[in-house]
């Protein structure tokens, strides 16, 4: 499998067989760190971070895979750099081409991303735009395939919010052969792009993909229960409405019960807890949410070496 020199910007861009080789390499590399054997695949290769909005998990994740795969990592932040307004972004994708060997873009506008891919000359990776968020999503389906010993034929609902992490997941979820509900308010389903890439995957996958909008139908048959918060960033002053509109989508006991016996609960993080999820919900699912959040290091390495190497 060749991915070197490619870009990871969607889940939409790649095939199953390339999804699936990442996750395998990510166990791999997730095995030789826990054994201290790791290879420095990218020694001397340098990666810069750019961030037009917060982050805990995706800065650290990268800038310490970076580290352990033997390479170094720098990160400019939005009053730093200010993506797109000091100059354009065909100039910045230019000149830090000319630095790095990789680099990673968190921002509002998808295309500002597919804008900076097409001026630079190294792989461009999403860590997250108000579209999608695959990063995420290699992380999620890392920690589902190590949990079950297997992705197709489980049942995964997404509860909440139609965003990019719901964006992501009904691609990567419909690519790998894992069945995905999406239970949402009306008028906040996931982009229709991504609805209909995940419908025409699962042709070939074998997966179920649909969109259920009474959350305690929707969970019937659940493996997998996954949700996020309910005003992404970018939508802070919407977060009380939405609250109010949301608020029969909390993941709390009585609707985790309504799932199968063997349910896990997984949570992109940052949570807002008694919001989207309850405390006791995060607490009984404590270990996997933060395996999950482990799991973001070990994706992103084998994405990093996939491209770069
Ligand atoms: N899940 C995630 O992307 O976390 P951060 O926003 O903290 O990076
Ligand atoms: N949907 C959330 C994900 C955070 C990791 C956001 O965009 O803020």
């Amino acid at each position: 499998m060749n991915l070197k020199g490619k870009d990871f910007i969607s889940l939409t861009d790649f095939s199953a067989d390339e999804i699936l080789y990442l996750l395998n390499y990510a166990q791999e590399l997730k095995e030789q760190t826990k054994n201290g054997v790791l290879t420095p695949v990218l020694k001397d290769k340098n990666l810069i971070l750019i961030f037009s909005k917060p982050s805990l998990r995706t800065r650290v994740s990268f800038e310490i895979g970076m580290k352990q795969l033997g390479g170094s990592s720098l990160t400019l932040k939005q009053d730093e750099i200010n993506l797109g307004v000091r100059e354009t972004i065909s100039d910045t994708a230019r000149v830090l081409s000319r630095y790095a060997d990789c680099v990673m873009i968190r921002t509002f506008a998808h295309k500002d991303v597919e804008e900076f891919a097409k001026y630079s000359s190294v792989p461009v990776i999403n860590g997250l735009t108000d579209d999608s968020h695959p990063c995420q999503i290699m992380a999620d389906l890392l920690t589902i395939k190590e949990h079950f010993k297997t992705l197709k034929g489980l049942k995964l609902v997404y509860v909440g919010d139609g965003n990019n992490v719901a964006n992501s997941l009904l691609a990567g979820c419909a690519l790998t052969g894992v069945d995905v509900t999406i239970s949402c308010p009306e008028g906040y389903e996931p982009m229709e792009k991504y609805f209909s890439f995940a419908k025409e995957a699962a042709k070939k996958s074998g997966a179920k993909v649909e969109i259920e909008h009474n959350p305690q139908k929707a969970v019937s048959g659940a493996n997998i229960i996954y949700t996020d918060v309910w005003a992404s960033m970018g939508q802070e002053t919407q977060a009380d409405e939405r609250k109010e509109i949301f608020k029969s989508y909390q993941v709390n006991e009585e609707l985790v019960a309504k799932a199968q016996s063997n349910v896990i609960v997984l949570h992109c993080l940052p949570a807002h807890r008694e919001e989207e999820i309850t405390h006791n919900v995060i607490e009984k699912f404590a270990d996997i949410i933060f395996e999950q959040a482990e799991n973001r290091m070990h994706a992103q390495k084998a994405i990093m070496a996939a491209l770069v190497k």
